[in-house]
């Protein structure tokens, strides 16, 4: 179905996932690493139908809070093939994943470690290594920073691994998120290395995800990976390589403003799709069965902010109100990262499967903004 049927059918702003596409990512990097084994970040994007899709690929979950987890378990992930990681794991995140019998377990301090280590149970256990390094991403995605919140210093890892005596598995580092240069893994495989001389039982390493969208260059970094990590298990855990290009979302015009700098108001905007706001993020934006000389426009969302914006300075045919858009490569963090600042309704969700188009998440009504209020 194209894109335009899809916006007739169920209405604007709507998220429309190619799940074909989906695949053919996971076709890709398991070409590219046929001996890993990929945990996908749910955070991602978290809607059901991307989930059964990838559970039917055989592909493992990352999660990191108790919703997360519950969405993995809902959409058939096996609990031996699901990863509990990240800052929170509080004694109820704790519980949860062992009532769920999770397989494995990244260890992102000394606290948590000892929360662990007081508990029974099965799941193996990584530590997650903060290398202290510039990933040379955008700040709020430098996750191997040294002055970031994740993982544990590489002075204290050995103590926090020695802590997990035989249920240590491995070791764990994801720098960061939307990287694209390849040199920061030399330093993190020159401190995993030293932790593998100390521990050269540990048989498991995770470098996590971070592959930038679009033109990571999968192939290469696979090369790399493999020389270092020789016959040991990989772990895997991408995020938005896997979903983001078979993401659209669709949002009509609904007004366009003339000036010195040219505005186009839409019915999406930072409450859709936060991350030209937050990171200044650029999607790219076309228009839907427009063509013509190209001018050069701000793409507005409909609230009260300078921040509300889709594009800043985008080259788009002559439009009007009523035309319809497409900002591409958002199906990561889209829906995912939606709010409902000024009491927005969250967009629906429909896939795209062998040419047709199913919606599978509705669009929220304004009885859903107060369904959980009391009076
Ligand atoms: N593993 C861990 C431990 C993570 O923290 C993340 C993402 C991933 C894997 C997946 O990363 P990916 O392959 O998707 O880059 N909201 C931001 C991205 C934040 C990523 C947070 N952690 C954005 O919209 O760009």
């Amino acid at each position: 179905m194209a894109l335009r049927a899809v916006a007739e059918a169920f209405g604007t702003p709507v998220y429309v996932y190619d799940l074909d596409g989906v695949s053919a990512q996971v076709g890709r990097l398991r070409r590219a690493f046929p001996e890993a084994e990929p945990f996908y970040a749910v955070k991602a994007n978290p809607c059901g139908a991307v989930l059964r899709r990838l559970v039917a690929l055989d592909l493992g979950a990352e999660v990191i809070t108790e919703g997360e987890l519950a969405r993995a378990l809902r959409a058939g992930f096996s609990p031996e093939r699901i990863l509990l990681g990240g800052p929170r794991q509080d004694a109820g995140l704790v519980a949860a994943a062992q009532a769920a019998r999770v397989g494995w377990v990244s260890i992102d301090s000394l606290s948590q470690a000892e929360c662990w280590t007081r508990q029974a149970g099965s799941s193996r256990f990584l530590v997650r290594l903060n290398p202290a390094l510039d990933p040379r991403t955008h700040e709020h995605l430098a996750t191997g920073a040294a002055t970031s919140k994740f993982g544990v210093p590489f002075a204290e890892t050995a103590q926090v691994a020695e802590m997990l005596g035989d249920r240590l598995a491995g070791f764990h580092v994801h720098i960061g998120s939307q990287i694209t240069e390849m040199d920061s893994y030399d330093e993190v495989f020159r401190q995993l290395g030293r932790l593998l001389e100390r521990f050269p039982h540990v048989q498991t390493l995770d470098l996590g995800g971070g592959f930038a969208v679009p033109d990571f260059p999968l192939e290469a970094f696979a090369e790399k990976v493999r020389a270092f990590v020789g016959g040991r298990r990989l772990l895997l855990e991408p995020g938005r390589f896997l979903v983001a290009e078979s993401g659209t979302l669709l949002t009509r015009i609904l007004h366009v403003k003339p000036g010195s700098v040219k505005h186009v108001i839409c019915d999406a905007g930072m409450a859709d799709l936060l991350r030209p706001a937050l990171y200044g993020a650029r999607h790219p934006i076309r228009a839907l069965d427009k063509d013509g000389p190209p001018e050069i426009v701000d793409i507005d969302g409909p609230l009260c902010e300078n921040a509300d914006r889709l594009g800043q300075g985008v080259a788009l045919p002559k439009v009007g109100p009523g035309d319809l858009l497409a900002v591409a490569e958002t199906g990561a963090y889209g829906l995912s990262m939606s709010s409902r600042y000024a009491s927005s309704l969250r967009p629906a969700e429909v896939v795209l499967e062998n040419g047709a188009a199913r919606l599978v998440t509705e669009r929220e009504s304004v009885e859903d903004l107060w369904r959980l209020e009391r009076d």
